[in-house]
């Protein structure tokens, strides 16, 4: 072993305590796959831990760490977007790379930290920061190089799926199955970030800047969550034929069709998908990225999202890459050996500034509830406000009155541009027969 490459942790949550148990589980196959050395040398910790190595430096002066000597690599994961982008800031100065984990500080200010990391020739690595375990960062920055992605539909945020998994299959209660999920380790310090569809927003902003080549534009995701998601609609979508997942879309939209805009469509929202799609059947914790790329055609990705075991293991890849740089004999031109991936996969100054299409301008098939008093010409005035509105029916289903005198009618729509159900909704809820507000949730084929 010629070099030893010394890391520093900052935080010892289950992320932090994660990665350490997996360098103490598989260091021999750390050493023999990078041929380095690899020690951790500081951790940065509110308490002082005495489960810890001691020959490992704890300290809660993090800004200390991310200067010292004693540190080429410095791992964040702190979380937050205040502290985390300090540390992070001035280990980049201090000429450290950072491998970090926190998706919400890179879609909010990404843009400016991996400027600030190119002046530095550091890098920034972030695997973890979306979907877990998944290599989807290097899968879509590498691997798909080639392709021109046309679109991508995901399945990002692990206690999301969890919570829809098990109030579909066990008829759960939505506040019983989040509190598993934060004792399990997988939802966010602030859970409302999973259940509003915070954190699928934050990264799918990141998948999408890869695929792109565009900017981040987290302020731009159109972004709804799965707290409004009741049994009722899980039950008449499977009746249907489909599944409620929540899913994030980046989708490149070319303007062709009748008022179609041009732009990419940037959303995070419940969506019913065909019950064999295979997304449809990535339960429980798991996540997974269908990509549909040319001329490849589409793939899919698919491994644990969220918990220990697996974000460490999407932490210590970025490691891997980044004891190799350091330990490869060029180790002074410290961004370019071995590792020439640009942060968003495009070279910076080829960034492009596409849009990103407003909600009306967004295009997609819908799923309707409406609810109206049972009595003649209901349906035929639904329909004929759907027909006007250039609004193609694909199905539809009247269920038995659930209260006296009203019934449920639910309505599957083929795509159509955001703004035109908006005036149709407006509509048929104006209609003296209609007693509710209607639900919608999107649909998509995935076709
Ligand atoms: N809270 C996140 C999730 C953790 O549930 O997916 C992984 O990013």
């Amino acid at each position: 072993m010629s070099h030893s490459i010394k890391l520093a942790i900052l935080g010892l949550g289950t992320v932090g305590t994660g990665v350490i148990n997996l360098i103490n589980d598989n260091l021999d196959e750390l050493k023999r796959r990078s041929g380095q050395d690899i020690t951790i040398t500081e951790v940065g910790t509110r308490r002082h831990r005495d489960d810890i190595d001691p020959n490992i430096m704890q300290s809660s002066d993090l800004m200390a760490i991310a200067a010292s000597d004693n540190v080429d690599i410095v791992i964040e994961v702190i979380g937050g977007t205040t502290l985390a982008r300090e540390v992070i800031m001035h280990a980049i100065k201090n000429g450290k790379h950072v491998v970090t984990a926190n998706k919400a500080l890179l879609a909010e200010h990404g843009n400016e930290i991996f400027a600030f990391a190119e002046e530095h020739h550091v890098h920034v690595a972030y695997e973890a920061a979306v979907a877990g375990g998944i290599p989807i960062i290097k899968v879509m920055r590498e691997a798909l190089a080639a392709n021109k992605i046309e679109w991508l539909a995901g399945i990002i945020n692990g206690t999301g799926n969890f919570i829809m998994t098990e109030m579909r299959d066990k008829g759960r209660p939505f506040a019983d199955v989040l509190s598993e999920a934060q004792a399990l380790g997988y939802a966010e310090a602030d859970p409302t970030f999973d259940v509003e569809g915070i954190d699928a927003a934050h990264k799918l902003a990141l998948l999408a800047s890869i695929a792109f080549g565009i900017p981040l534009q987290f302020d731009k995701v159109y972004c709804e969550g799965i707290t409004g998601i009741t049994l009722q609609d899980v039950n008449y979508a499977e009746e249907l034929g489909y599944r409620i997942k929540h899913l994030g879309f980046a989708v490149r939209r070319d303007g062709t069709g009748d008022d179609a805009a041009t732009g990419i469509e940037l959303r995070v929202h419940p969506t019913l998908i065909p019950q064999d799609a295979l997304l449809a059947n990535v339960n429980g914790v798991k996540n997974a990225v269908l990509v549909n790329s040319h001329p490849l055609g589409q793939t899919l990705y698919c491994g644990d999202g969220a918990g220990a075991g697996a974000t460490a293991s999407a932490v210590m890849a970025d490691v891997m890459d980044l004891v190799r740089v350091l330990g490869s004999k060029d180790a002074d031109d410290k961004s370019n050996n071995g590792h020439h991936v640009p942060h968003l996969a495009f070279i910076p100054e080829q960034l492009s500034d596409t849009p990103i299409l407003r909600a009306e301008q967004m295009t997609t098939g819908y799923y309707l509830r409406v609810h109206a008093y049972d009595s003649p010409g209901v349906l035929a005035d639904i329909t004929r406000i759907l027909s006007d509105a250039g609004i193609n029916i694909d199905a539809i289903l009247q269920k038995p009155a659930h209260k006296v005198g009203q019934v449920p009618v639910i309505i599957l729509t083929l795509p159509v541009v955001e703004r035109r159900m908006n005036l149709a909704i407006e509509k048929i809820e104006k209609l003296d027969t209609i007693t509710d507000k209607v639900v919608r949730i999107r649909l998509d084929e995935l076709a």
